[in-house]
């Protein structure tokens, strides 16, 4: 496991999407899931002014760890949220964008998008394989949309599972933790001090630290690297005070 703290989460987004476009460079297709959420969106800013033109992007094909169960045209849509932020800054050819379709039965659709991981991706014993997981962690500790009152979804057989907002009740779809730990790697994008004590409770295993679905995003063989900014590492030994 990598951590990385930065100043803020400007230079976490800057130093990502360096990261990011690094990671492309060196591939002929890379298969990458996205996160939603606000953190995502200071990135794809970045990416959008910094490399589009830089970056191939059609080597990069894209798909959502989490999504809404919403229309694509819905503010709470994260699809909605990338095409503001990144979609509409880049040349990224349409059929390498693989949004979930908020806008159908949620247990339907989950079935459909598990069926494309499997078509789409490499398989690492049956489980869809993607280059990159992003992820962001709430300030409950859940990532992706498994959330602490459901954390038995991690373990679903199903690779993509219906989860329920614990206070809105919105439905969302999310890939499960074996295609999050099947991954080549994961990188985590937190920022903010209202993280902090999550961040230190899953980094550093403290007491209770089992109930945050962050804490099960342990990559099998691939790389874990945790983007930090200060406020959200401030809890953090490692962390120079
Ligand atoms: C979503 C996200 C979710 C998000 C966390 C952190 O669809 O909301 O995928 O898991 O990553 O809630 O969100 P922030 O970056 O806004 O803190």
């Amino acid at each position: 496991m990598e951590i990385r703290v930065y100043k803020d989460k400007n230079e976490v987004a800057d130093q990502f999407s360096a990261y990011f476009a690094e990671k492309v460079k060196g591939t002929d297709a890379f298969h990458v899931a996205l996160s939603g959420g606000s953190t995502p969106k200071i990135v794809f800013d970045v990416l959008a002014a910094n490399f589009a033109d830089t970056i191939d992007w059609s080597r990069v094909h894209f798909y959502w760890g989490d999504e809404r169960c919403v229309l694509p045209t819905d503010d709470e849509s994260n699809y909605k949220m990338t095409v503001e932020h990144l979609f509409s800054k880049i040349e990224v050819p349409h059929e390498n964008i693989n949004r979930v379709l908020g806008e159908n039965d949620p247990a339907t659709e989950a079935m459909r998008y598990a069926n494309l991981l499997e078509i789409d991706l490499d398989r690492v014993d049956g489980v869809p394989q993607f280059d990159l997981v992003i992820l962001g962690m709430g300030d409950d500790g859940h990532t992706a949309s498994i959330f602490p009152h459901e954390i038995e979804l991690w373990d679903a057989a199903d690779h993509c599972v219906v989860a329920t907002h614990p206070d809105s009740g919105q439905k969302r779809v999310s890939i499960n933790g074996k295609v999050i730990n099947t991954a080549k790697e994961v990188a985590f994008l937190v920022t903010g001090g209202s993280k902090a004590e999550k961040v230190e409770a899953v980094i550093e295993k403290t007491p209770g630290h089992e109930a945050y679905p962050a804490s099960l995003v342990q990559p099998k063989s691939g790389k874990l690297v945790w983007f930090l900014d200060a406020p959200a590492a401030a809890n953090l030994n490692q962390n120079p005070s």
